[in-house]
């Protein structure tokens, strides 16, 4: 039974063109795999601590030797680990905040970067340990940050993710972009500026649809 892990780090909500777009990915995945479950994980609805020093030596102490309080202290960590391990595939919805992913975004990603669980060090070489999933991650910027243009350089959404997910050990990895959100606030139909990337969203899952047939 497939199972597709969803999460979304909009504060926006209703507004949200990250949201509207990984909702539309669900609607659709459902439909094509009607015998699938859905993980939600909505990170601005769920507390997750910033790493303390305390969580860091539980970290490193071997599990055998962890104390209660320690394992306590992983806990969110722990189960916020499984559920991408449960699932199958991923879809991520990032909006730019201040050039780089939001807080609660990089507060997860805190919590689910674990040597030994999400990568290890073996040989002193770095090997990710997230193996065989596919993932989509839908991004929304109020400015446009294209190749070429003057803004590329100051994208660190899709630079830092691909990084960070590729470390980790996926290599099936799709990023689809709404660049530009801001005309929304001057005016620009909503429904207009969507199509295309609603579009784009039918066609990456129509397309992963038939290479799993
Ligand atoms: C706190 C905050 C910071 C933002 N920083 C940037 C930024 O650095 N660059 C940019 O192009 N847009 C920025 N924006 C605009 C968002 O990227 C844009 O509204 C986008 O649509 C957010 O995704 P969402 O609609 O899913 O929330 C920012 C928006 C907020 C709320």
């Amino acid at each position: 039974m497939p199972v597709l892990l969803h999460i979304d780090s909009s504060p926006l909500y209703g507004r949200s063109v990250s949201r509207e777009l990984t909702s539309a990915f669900v609607t659709q995945w459902k439909a094509s795999h009607t015998d699938g479950t859905v993980i939600e994980r909505d990170l601005n609805a769920t507390a997750i601590s910033p790493i303390t020093e305390e969580w860091v030596n539980a970290v490193y102490t071997p599990e055998e030797a962890r104390t209660p309080e320690q394992n306590k202290l992983l806990a969110s960590s722990d189960s916020l680990i499984a559920e991408l391990e449960q699932a199958d595939e991923y879809v991520i919805g990032v909006p730019m905040h201040n050039f780089g992913v939001p807080s609660v975004l990089k507060l997860w990603i805190d919590q689910i970067c674990r040597v030994g669980k999400t990568f290890s060090y073996a040989d002193g070489k770095p090997k990710g340990l997230i193996i065989g999933k596919k993932a989509t991650f839908i991004i929304a910027t109020g400015g446009i940050y294209d190749a070429q243009t003057q803004m590329a350089s100051f994208n660190f959404v899709e630079p830092y993710v691909r990084s960070l997910f590729g470390f980790l050990g996926l290599t099936d990895v799709t990023f689809l972009t709404a660049g530009g959100t801001m005309a929304l606030n001057y005016g620009q139909d909503r429904n207009a500026f969507l199509a295309p990337h609603l579009q784009a969203v039918q066609a990456h899952l129509a397309a992963t649809h038939e290479k799993l047939l």
